[in-house]
């Protein structure tokens, strides 16, 4: 795992957000729009932070400006470039099957616009949509990282392509990326879901320290309802397990 920045990073996150607080007006402008079709699929969490002006303003900063090479090789914000290779690689079922927030049906022409919509989101600092791509050019995987400047949090979703599934790697990626998001984007909170049945997902969750909070109803694009089970935790929790 990566050392955590600690208050001296985060301090200095906000000074550089209150400097830039007229630059950022742009960011927070990214409220509506396309953000609102987003609600539709991807729920903030049951708990509620309170949030400084400050604190948002960082958040949007540090998504809209974070540079995903530092999550790992072979990572990149999502292109519309990507899609033809995105698509093909989210129709297989064992990759998409199991994520209720992907766009349907899955086709270039749906993924194009989908991260058309996370690039927008991006730029408003409330998502990062990111395609990891091994040395061949194959896509490895990918993570969809929706944030919530205004309520100091996050959720994370994302696949490894079938080749790689079942070895070990999605739970080290996962959990890689939980300290990540923590560290780099300076949430206080995450939260997650997963189908009922998607033991793989349950087992790294918890084994990462999220805490249990029951189900949620979650609402695919097309509309539909799926029973997850939801999961949280707070900066200082993964603070205290892995730091
Ligand atoms: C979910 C996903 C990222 C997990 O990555 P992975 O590399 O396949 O999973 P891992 O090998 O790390 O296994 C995770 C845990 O599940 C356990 N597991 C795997 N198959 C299992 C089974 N059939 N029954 C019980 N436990 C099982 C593993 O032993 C491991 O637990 P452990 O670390 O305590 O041993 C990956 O399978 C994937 O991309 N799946 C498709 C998309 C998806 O489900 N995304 C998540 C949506 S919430």
């Amino acid at each position: 795992m990566g050392g955590h920045p600690g208050e001296r990073g985060r301090h200095g996150l906000l000074q550089q957000a209150r400097r830039r607080a007229a630059g950022s007006r742009d960011l927070a402008a990214g409220r509506g729009g396309v953000d609102e079709a987003r609600r539709l699929v991807s729920a903030p969490p049951k708990t509620v932070l309170e949030v400084s002006p400050e604190e948002e303003a960082a958040i949007r900063l540090a998504v809209a400006t974070a540079d995903v090479g530092t999550l790992g090789l072979g990572r990149a914000i999502a292109r519309p470039t990507d899609a033809a290779d995105l698509a093909r690689f989210l129709a297989d079922p064992r990759v998409s099957d199991a994520i209720y927030d992907l766009p349907r049906p899955i086709d270039e022409t749906n993924v194009r616009r989908w991260i058309v919509e996370g690039e927008t989101q991006w730029r408003a600092g409330r998502r990062l949509l990111i395609v990891s791509r091994e040395a061949t050019g194959e896509i490895a995987g990918y993570s969809d990282i929706t944030v919530w400047p205004e309520r100091s949090a996050a959720e994370l979703a994302g696949a490894i392509s079938p080749s790689r599934q079942n070895e070990g790697q999605g739970g080290a990626g996962a959990l890689h990326t939980f300290g990540w998001i923590f560290e780099t984007l300076g949430v206080r909170l995450m939260c997650l879901t997963a189908a009922t049945d998607n033991v793989r997902s349950a087992r790294l969750i918890e084994a990462a320290g999220f805490v249990p909070m029951g189900t949620r109803d979650a609402t695919r694009a097309d509309g539909t309802v799926r029973r997850s089970l939801y999961w949280e935790m707070t900066r200082d929790q993964w603070a205290e397990k892995w730091g």
